[in-house]
């Protein structure tokens, strides 16, 4: 029997894992074929309501699940797993920036970074779900130095998706038609929503959409859909973020489709002119259980404008929480 691949989730409990864990369990991120092991970790505080969890997973009797692990120890979560997904973290409310988030969860990245240093395997693929995401994910890289920085992404994948389906609905066109959508930057209200490299049924989605829709109306959509969504339902994006993590994993196991490639925010090498070590969105095609980021594509004036920007947010959000890194 194929021994089961060991995740651990934090913030369990939560409005996300709520529909996230019921798609893992079912073999929605690994496939059908591989069994999974759940690790999920809450505050003790918490721990009813993820026992509740439990009791529906195993009402469930998924034969893919192998085993459901409840605790409030990092330690136990942490040990022995292949991933780790860090989607517990305070949510943002009406009229709040993710950024402003950041004292609180900045926190829970340092400290659980520091347990991931001590007990994970090095190899060990971490998604950062917990906003704001992509500094959460710096903070777990500076406190994690034992892990493979490479392994250490942040979710834009519900941005890419957010922005894969404006598209394909003012064009009139099927999702599956859209490939190489690209999000740079931070997950945030200064990410860079960018169709220049689009393709829809094959031909430039450039060409099929006036410069000003995709400038004035595209991009501010896709980057504030998140306050939208929190202003009509009165709580941040759940199911969809659960959603976008699944994909964001499994594009990064299984690989992405030839001539496609999806965004993932990682560790910048530089590439485009981003500062080395910041956590920002990039094009990558995945292979063989790893991601390349996309080289080589013509960015233009407007576009790398907005990319600075970005990275400026980065590099002040790095700068605020320096004493955590
Ligand atoms: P939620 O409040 O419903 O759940 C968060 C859970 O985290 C709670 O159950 C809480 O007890 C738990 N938690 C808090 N501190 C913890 C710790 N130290 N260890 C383990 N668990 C802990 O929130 P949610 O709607 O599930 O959202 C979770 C986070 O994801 C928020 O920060 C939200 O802003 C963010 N988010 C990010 C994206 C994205 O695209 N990156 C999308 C949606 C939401
Ligand atoms: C989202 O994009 O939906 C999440 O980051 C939640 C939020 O605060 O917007």
């Amino acid at each position: 029997m194929t021994a089961p691949v060991r995740i651990a989730v934090t913030g369990a409990a939560g409005q996300i894992c709520y529909s996230m864990l019921f798609r893992i369990a079912a073999g929605g991120m690994f496939g059908p074929n591989q069994p999974v092991a759940l690790q999920l970790l809450e505050i003790t505080p918490a721990m009813g309501v993820l026992n509740a969890v439990k009791m529906e997973l195993d009402d469930c009797a998924f034969p893919l699940l192998a085993e459901t692990i409840c605790t409030d120890d990092p330690k136990t979560a942490f040990s022995n797993i292949d991933v780790a997904l860090f989607v517990g973290a305070k949510p943002r409310g009406p009229g709040m920036e993710r950024s402003d988030l950041l004292v609180d969860n900045g926190k829970i990245f340092s400290s659980l970074g520091k347990v991931m240093n001590e007990v994970a395997n090095p190899d060990v693929k971490v998604c950062v779900v917990g906003n704001p995401a992509n500094t959460n994910a710096y903070i777990l890289k500076a406190n994690a130095p034992n892990l493979n920085p490479r392994n250490i992404t942040a979710l834009t994948r519900l941005d890419h998706n957010r922005a894969i389906s404006q598209l394909a609905e003012k064009v009139g066109a099927g999702v599956p038609d859209i490939q190489k959508m690209v999000i740079w930057g931070n997950h945030s209200t200064t990410q860079v929503p960018d169709i220049t490299h689009c393709n829809v049924g094959g031909k430039s989605a450039a060409g099929m959409v006036d410069q000003a829709w995709a400038r004035d109306e595209f991009i501010p959509t896709v980057a504030k859909r998140g306050a939208a969504v929190i202003d009509a339902r009165g709580s941040s994006s759940a199911a969809s973020a659960g959603n976008a993590v699944v994909d964001h994993m499994a594009s990064w196991i299984n690989g992405t489709p030839e001539g496609d490639w999806v965004s993932m925010s990682v560790p910048s090498d530089g590439s485009y002119g981003i500062q080395e070590g910041l956590i920002y969105s990039y094009p990558v095609v995945c292979k063989n259980g790893d991601y390349e980021i996309v080289q080589g594509l013509a960015v233009d004036d407007f576009i790398a404008g907005k990319m600075k920007e970005s990275e400026a947010e980065l590099r002040e959000e790095a700068d605020a929480v320096a004493a955590m890194t």
